[in-house]
């Protein structure tokens, strides 16, 4: 599948009667909410684990030099925290703008804090994107983060953001946090 998910996730979901939609965020949409939204809450989702194993050549890495950011891998059992924003129809072309780099939207359930749930749409890179890197060491992800940039700025300063909005959340991804480990040892 070709990288850029910009069209075809225009044709994926229609929202004809629908005044406001939840949308799942698991990654820079945690520390990065450029668009207007209704709501914002705690929320998460399970069969899911959060992974640096999407390739970025146009927010925090370059064709020659991909950084590396999230996407969302199978795991039964597993549980992804994040937030849900409650946002209008229109702010999926924003969205589908911003996250054009091999991202689709799907359909998902996810739990709220307070154990209430609904359905919602979240953003997956699946493995056959072509910008798709897979897994890696966490120690390997590290080093490639640490020399990685892009338009949108340092592929550290994702990390580093994202590390301390899951702590902020009260969540222990561990994933995230042995990259968060070899990420500051580097960079010293
Ligand atoms: C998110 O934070 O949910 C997200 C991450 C990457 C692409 C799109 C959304």
């Amino acid at each position: 599948m070709s990288a850029n998910t910009l069209e075809v996730n225009r044709t994926r979901f229609r929202f004809d009667d629908q005044d406001a939609v939840w949308l799942f965020g698991y990654g820079s949409l945690i520390f990065k909410a450029d668009f207007p939204f209704l709501e914002r809450r705690s929320a998460s989702i399970t069969g899911w684990s959060r992974r640096f194993w999407q390739g970025s050549h146009d927010h925090r890495g370059t064709l020659e030099a991909p950084g590396r950011v999230v996407t969302l891998i199978e795991t039964p059992q597993a549980r992804c925290q994040g937030v849900a924003y409650l946002v209008s129809p229109q702010v999926f072309e924003q969205l589908d703008f911003r996250e054009k780099n091999g991202y689709l939207r799907f359909s998902t359930d996810m739990t709220f804090h307070d154990g209430n749930q609904t359905q919602g749409l979240v953003y997956i890179a699946t493995p056959d994107n072509s910008a798709f890197l897979g897994p890696a060491n966490e120690r390997e992800i590290a080093l490639q983060i640490a020399t990685a940039a892009g338009p949108s700025g340092p592929n550290a300063d994702y990390l580093l953001h994202l590390a301390e909005s899951l702590r902020s959340l009260g969540d222990h991804d561990a994933h995230v946090f042995e990259i968060e480990i070899h990420l500051r040892q580097a960079l010293k």
